[in-house]
């Protein structure tokens, strides 16, 4: 049974978990936060269309998967998102699943093992297509620049962590996504390369 998606039919609960988010995140002025949820937001609607799933899981998984993040948060027992989800009346079950899902792609949580739950995978697969391509690109620089990471060691992420996620991928979307912009990661660094005549 193909159990997709609800991204139409629960717009009004999307659309209040977007909200949610985007005020959650606020406090962090670069938007990152809410910039990057929308973004594997994105992904997962996109991956959860090829996949035996319930979408609305997904999406408020994707939506949701770092409102506890303990890099930015301190809260006990994904506190956020679950006030989100009492608030916004999904019940007790729908809830669970999305804590699952979220919890299973947490690496302090889940240590970065597959995910038990397809939705899991998928909101795994999504987060981890945000960190290649152009945008990995441009979150590994505005990260280094923040903390402040020289170019080469930038560049040393790449190689320890980016260019292996193209085969970490949990769905086959994900991997066909993941190739496009792994190639452009490899011609990004081939294009450094070139012009600072070291290799990368
Ligand atoms: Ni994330």
């Amino acid at each position: 049974m193909k159990k997709n998606l609800s991204v139409s039919t629960n717009n009004k609960l999307i659309s209040s978990a977007i909200e949610y988010v985007r005020e959650l995140f606020s406090g962090n002025s670069d938007g990152h936060g809410f910039d990057h949820a929308m973004r594997v937001y994105r992904n997962a609607v996109t991956i959860a269309d090829g996949e035996e799933c319930d979408a609305t899981v997904v999406a408020l998984a994707a939506l949701l998967h770092d409102a506890d993040d303990p890099k930015i948060f301190d809260t006990r027992d994904n506190a956020n998102a679950r006030t989100f989800l009492d608030d916004a009346g999904v019940g007790p079950e729908t809830a669970e699943r999305v804590i699952r899902a979220i919890n299973s792609v947490s690496f302090s949580k889940n240590r970065g093992k597959t995910p038990e739950t397809a939705e899991g995978r998928i909101v795994q697969d999504a987060d981890r297509l945000d960190a290649i391509g152009a945008v990995g690109i441009a979150r590994t620089f505005a990260y280094g620049g923040a903390h402040g990471r020289s170019l080469e060691e930038s560049v040393k992420h790449f190689h320890e962590k980016l260019l292996l996620l193209k085969d970490m991928m949990n769905t086959e979307t994900a991997k066909r996504l993941a190739a496009d912009r792994h190639s452009f990661l490899k011609a990004f660094l081939r294009e450094l390369e070139k012009e600072t005549g070291e290799k990368q």
